[in-house]
């Protein structure tokens, strides 16, 4: 019977991971797939999570089911991670998902339950996956203008007259911090103008956060998912603590879906610890208990801020030294973007041919869109990467 199945097409991302893998070439340099380098190239469990893992060691004494939302203790202290306070916690329905990717499945699917008809708008582009899961579902997706191809910040007019079309009972998908793939993001004042056209459109907003931390800092990070979550009735937020918390493969993560309505807010856990049950009963915990003992405990913590700091600013220095080498090279600010944009990608803009270019002489492997990783440079690399780029012309 399975030979009834037909070949899907494959992911760019995953895709590019195993090119990299195959490259015999020792100077290859992977800027594919986001997760965090150090400067040697490890992606490092972070101190606290092996601090919380050598305590969670000595001390659990059962590994019996949590409940189908996961443990609550991990919803409370997620949802005051990503809302501080700025959403009364009652309006809140939460459950634990397997990564953040899980969390977004599920609020696709909560979304289609409630409403068969609903488009959800997403940003040109999105994560592909975005796209790939709600064209599995089939819940069709509407492109609304976002990265700007001169500039490579947001074309924020572009953005609102296309939002222009959204209507009640739509779904208008956001980043709510370092825009995957651009880099490119958004001011506070036009995060207001999309806060006013939901709340004269009546779409609800879905926010996908998977780097708090990544930008700005913890706080300014989720400055603009406060501010929408706590302005429009109804909101749902997909949250990843595969990156700051760098638990990449424990596949932790937390949606969130906030209603006004208390009958609405019932039926929201209710669905979505239905929706768990039938797509894999109970949510993974290991990586969830290691954030909440890191949250909860004022050192771990403390430890948990500074290393995540550390890397926010590693990538800051990356992005700067970059944009300045390239400055250097072409003798001009084309590139000055690369500094501007926050988070673990830039979207260097220039086509798939010149992006084939780079990896067959050069070894730079990026997304085929251009997106680069920008975790995945050192300081030995950055001038490698510049004058590849001026080498093949972009
Ligand atoms: C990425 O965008 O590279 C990450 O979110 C990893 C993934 O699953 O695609």
């Amino acid at each position: 019977m399975f030979e009834t199945l037909k070949p899907r097409p494959a992911d760019g991302i995953l895709t590019l991971m195993q090119l990299f893998k195959d490259d015999p070439r020792p100077t290859k340099i992977d800027l594919g797939v986001g997760v965090y380098k150090d400067a040697t190239g490890l992606t490092p469990v972070m101190r606290a999570v092996k601090s919380a893992e050598e305590q969670l060691w000595q001390t659990q004494d059962s590994k019996v089911y949590t409940s189908l939302a996961g443990d609550p203790a991990f919803s409370d202290a997620m949802i005051q991670l990503v809302l501080g306070g700025h959403v009364p916690r009652e309006t809140i329905s939460a459950v634990a998902t397997p990564g953040g990717t899980g969390a977004v499945r599920q609020a696709f699917e909560l979304v289609q339950m409630a409403n068969p008809d609903a488009r959800v708008f997403v940003s040109d582009p999105t994560w592909p996956n975005h796209l790939s899961i709600l064209s599995y579902l089939g819940i069709e997706a509407v492109p609304y203008r976002y990265f700007d191809a001169d500039s490579r910040g947001v074309d924020v007019d572009g953005m609102m007259q296309d939002l222009a079309a959204v209507r009640r009972g739509d779904v208008v998908l956001l980043h709510g911090c370092c825009h995957n793939p651009t880099g490119a993001n958004l001011t506070m004042t036009d995060w207001q103008a999309v806060v006013d056209l939901l709340l004269s459109s009546g779409a609800v907003p879905m926010i996908d956060i998977a780097y708090q931390g990544f930008g700005e800092g913890l706080e300014e990070d989720a400055e603009a998912t406060r501010l929408v979550a706590s302005s429009v009735p109804e909101c749902l937020i997909a949250a990843s603590c595969s990156k700051n918390f760098g638990i990449y493969r424990e596949r932790t993560g937390l949606l969130m879906a906030i209603s006004q309505e208390a009958e609405a807010r019932k039926l929201n856990q209710e669905t979505l610890a239905f929706l768990n049950r039938q797509n894999f009963s109970f949510p993974p915990d290991h990586g969830a208990r290691l954030v909440t003992m890191i949250l909860n405990d004022d050192a771990l913590r403390a430890d948990w801020e500074t290393e995540l700091n550390d890397v926010r600013e590693s990538m800051l220095g990356l992005r700067h030294e970059l944009a300045s080498e390239l400055q250097r090279l072409s003798g001009s600010d084309r590139f000055g973007f690369l500094a501007q944009h926050r988070g673990m990608f830039s979207r260097l803009g220039t086509t798939p041919e010149k992006v084939a270019e780079m990896r067959e002489q050069h070894g730079i492997y990026m997304v085929a869109d251009s997106r680069m990783n920008i975790a995945g440079l050192n300081r030995e690399t950055v001038p490698l990467l510049a004058k590849a780029i001026i080498d093949v012309g972009i």
